[in-house]
């Protein structure tokens, strides 16, 4: 027998062998199996952007601007491709690392907006966190250094430390003009030891984007020690200042150690379907095929054909989407510019949200909730992307500019 402390209140004798065993715990007195995941997965984050939207499920007449999507469906053509497909009976596994017809459309789709890109660096994931996902796991044993730029969408940050990588986060700052890089900074964490850096631009939630002239520093410093860098472009094609963000598959060559992770989610409003891809050098791909087989096998012939269509044909529904998303960023800051509490920054170079800051605001997760309590509106905390930016609120300004003005007025109208 031996004795096990519970908390600060109870002493038991139990068998010493359950004492010992880590996959017991001791509950009110008796080894219970102990039910929960391993720790690394119980420390893991909740994602407060979810907490958010759970809890207003139970509130009525709630204006959700909290998640990343598009007001709108999926373009038609797209939904019309990928019905036609289920209904021709594109219902079987297809190849782990996807149809050769999408591979291929992408590989083109790629090389006109950036370099060339064959086929053969292309695989087609469940989505673009899975695309992360595969990426991390092709690349971060338990122990390694991984460097994120953040804030940033919880993910990034998570994802390593499922593997149970060491994350150091490198702060973008807010000033007057937005969110900016030190690049000394960012530079002197990639360091030796580092195994990846992950950066997400344009990124979500500050819409800060690197520009070329940092891309070619970053590129360098990861060259120079042979660490592996991951760019998360997934909101490159949501870009106000042309048709696409600087990206680092314009620079890379097909030998460098970098994995461009995108997805279908953002530009196509086809953030149901869980599509995306990696673009990788060709000798990650046998691995990544593996892990792709391991986690989720392929994805569906149907999504695929839908996804081709969408590479193919919709390149208006784009650039729609985008005014879409300028003409409203336009409007919430001229609305919310004039609010005294508000400190907006520039308006973002991309992505689809604006997030800002309210000063005297300390906890912005139960502003948020009392924000869906009170004022019927639902935004997302700046606590949920980092600790930089606890006093800051995200709004996904890809909404209907009815619902944008009447989420404002709500919004202006409890901040007074
Ligand atoms: C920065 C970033 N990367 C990746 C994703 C993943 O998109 P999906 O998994 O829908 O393809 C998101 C979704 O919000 C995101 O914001």
């Amino acid at each position: 027998m031996c004795c096990k402390r519970v908390g600060a209140r109870l002493i038991v004798s139990v068998p010493v062998a359950l004492c010992q065993n880590p996959h017991f715990r001791i509950i009110s007195g008796s080894p219970m199996p102990n039910l929960e995941c391993r720790p690394r997965i119980e420390a893991l984050r909740n994602q407060q952007i979810r907490e958010v939207a759970n809890m207003a499920m139970s509130v009525k007449d709630v204006l959700p601007f909290w998640f990343g999507e598009s007001h709108r469906p999926t373009p038609e053509a797209i939904r019309a491709a990928g019905a036609a497909a289920l209904m021709g009976g594109a219902t079987f596994y297809t190849p782990t690392l996807g149809l050769p017809a999408l591979r291929a459309e992408l590989a083109a789709y790629l090389s006109r907006i950036h370099r060339p890109i064959g086929p053969e660096r292309v695989a087609i994931t469940s989505s673009g966190v899975s695309a992360l996902m595969i990426a991390m796991q092709a690349l971060v044993e338990s122990g390694d250094r991984v460097v994120v730029v953040t804030p940033v969408w919880p993910n990034l940050v998570e994802i390593p430390k499922i593997l149970g990588a060491r994350v150091t986060t490198v702060p973008l700052h807010f000033g007057t003009t937005g969110w900016a890089l030190d690049l000394s900074q960012l530079v002197d964490a990639i360091r030796p030891g580092v195994t990846a850096v992950l950066i997400n631009s344009p990124n979500n939630p500050t819409g800060w984007t690197l520009s070329r002239a940092e891309q070619e520093v970053i590129l360098a410093r990861c060259r120079e020690l042979g660490v592996w860098l991951i760019a998360d472009d997934v909101y490159e094609r949501l870009y106000f200042q042309g048709s696409c963000a600087p990206s680092f598959l314009d620079l890379v060559e097909p030998t460098d150690r970098f994995i461009g992770a995108n997805s279908f989610s953002k530009a196509w409003r086809m953030t149901g379907w869980r599509v995306g891809w990696a673009v990788m050098p060709e000798a990650l791909i046998p691995g990544c095929s593996k892990l792709i087989e391991y986690n989720t096998s392929c994805v569906p012939g149907f999504i695929q054909a839908a996804a081709c269509v969408a590479l193919k044909d919709c390149e208006a529904d784009v650039a729609a989407m985008v005014d879409e998303v300028r003409s409203n960023q336009q409007r919430l800051y001229d609305c919310l510019g004039a609010v005294d509490r508000i400190e907006l920054g520039s308006p973002a170079r991309g992505g689809m949200y604006a997030f800002f800051r309210i000063e005297g605001l300390s906890n912005s997760l139960d502003f948020c909730k009392q924000l869906v309590r009170e004022a019927r509106v639902g935004l997302a905390p700046g606590s949920a992307f980092g600790d930089e930016a606890p006093e800051f609120l995200r709004w996904c300004i890809a909404s209907d500019p009815a619902k944008l003005e009447e989420g404002l007025s709500r919004f202006v109208r409890h901040l007074s």
